[in-house]
């Protein structure tokens, strides 16, 4: 890969060690993919947050960053393993958290904004149409290719660091037109009405598709909302973090749909809902939602909670950003969600906290949040927020 005079004397030592370190890690990225050089980035997303998934010796590669390595340029970070300020109302033990905040110094250290959310772009790190950024988070980083348009590989946590530090990124796969072409057409024949059928779409997609970018027809309207849900279902089961759907997302007009077509109707869906169900109506925890809560999804939390109590068996979470529950405290709508009894859950989410044993089952409208919370050994339920909430309210799935 070719390098400039100061990324050699980068990659030599000159700008001291996270720098020397970060420049080795693109090289090598660089060279295993092809690329031709590094271009600069608008923006990095880290993954890799949380001490649940990090431990020890993730803890001490970020210390040793944290040395001498300053981002240069806007860093935010994904979901914490819990919430940094209400982490005890949350259940999560104090070793944990001494650990878990032991890790946010670090990244305060390098300059990272400490943001902790999987939704930058609804916080302020959003990228324009056609900007290169190095983000992290699978669902982020579909949104930002395909929703946005901006162009991002799906980094790991130390590749976003690295390109923090060097404020570029090695210039292979999604950063080159050659490899955004669409080379499947998927036809859906069925109306998609809620969160969770975003959610099962984006399954079967994730499944037909496979690795091609999908060309996706059929589809006459989408809020970003349900957009943010089908971007996270649709990586999580499948694999590539980008796709057009026709008339809606940018770029999908400078596309013709490809021959090969895939039809998802009506028993794709139920099929998705099937596999994604599991036989459980005891609910121990309700998790709205992922990824992170828009505005407007606290918004209409509040209002499906006002005059509404919990039941005392299932722990209810509103996962969100810091930035959405400040917004939230000033509409009023916390003082709502937490008078009927539930919880907040900022910085955090129910993937990267530290919940393996605690619950075992969880109902949420997300299809992403199912996978990753069978994974926490929990049985899982997908339904609509309404259906959630009355799980809520019921203490049990019905
Ligand atoms: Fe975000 Fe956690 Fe879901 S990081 S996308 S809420 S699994």
């Amino acid at each position: 890969m070719y390098l400039t005079k100061k990324e050699e004397r980068m990659m030599d030592g000159e700008e001291g060690y996270a720098v020397k370190k970060s420049m080795e890690i693109l090289v090598a990225l660089g060279n295993i993919y092809g690329a031709e050089k590094l271009i600069r980035v608008g923006s990095v997303q880290v993954a890799g947050v949380s001490y649940h998934n990090l431990g020890d010796a993730g803890l001490e590669f970020l210390n040793e960053l944290a040395e001498d390595g300053k981002v240069k340029i806007l860093t935010t970070l994904n979901p914490a393993g819990m919430d940094l300020e209400d982490w005890k109302r949350l259940g999560i033990d104090e070793e944990f958290a001494r650990k878990q905040n032991l890790v946010i110094d670090a990244f305060k250290k390098m300059g990272i904004i400490i943001s902790c959310t999987c939704t930058p772009y609804l916080i302020g790190n959003l990228p324009i149409y056609g900007e290169h950024v190095a983000w992290s988070e699978s669902s982020a980083v579909t949104f930002v290719n395909s929703v946005v348009g901006a162009k991002t590989n799906r980094e790991g946590g130390p590749s976003a660091l690295a390109a923090a530090f060097i404020g570029k990124t090695p210039s292979y796969g999604l950063h080159l037109n050659e490899h955004r072409i669409p080379d499947t057409h998927v036809h859906i024949t069925t109306k998609l009405s809620n969160l969770p059928d975003w959610g099962a779409f984006g399954y079967c997609v994730g499944k037909k598709a496979e690795n091609k970018i999908p060309y996706i027809t059929g589809i006459t309207e989408a809020s970003l909302d349900e957009l943010k849900s089908f971007c996270a279902s649709v990586v999580t089961y499948g694999s590539k973090p980008l796709f057009y759907i026709e008339g809606i997302t940018p770029g999908s007009e400078k596309h013709n749909p490809p021959e090969e077509t895939i039809i998802i109707g009506d028993n794709d869906l139920r099929e998705a809902y099937e596999s994604i169900n599991d036989d459980v109506s005891t609910i121990d925890l309700v998790c709205i939602v992922c990824p992170h809560c828009s505005i407007k999804e606290v918004a209409k939390v509040a209002e499906l909670l006002k005059y509404k109590t919990i039941s005392s068996q299932p722990e209810f979470w509103v996962a969100c950003s810091r930035l959405v529950k400040q917004i939230a405290d000033k509409r009023g709508y916390t003082k709502i969600i937490e008078r009927a009894g539930a919880k907040f859950a900022c910085d955090t989410c129910m993937a990267v906290a530290p919940l393996k044993g605690r619950f075992r089952s969880v109902a949420t409208p997300s299809a992403k949040g199912c996978y990753y919370s069978r994974h926490n050994g929990m049985k899982t339920k997908i339904g609509s927020l309404e259906k959630c909430i009355e799980a809520a309210v019921r203490g049990r799935w019905s």
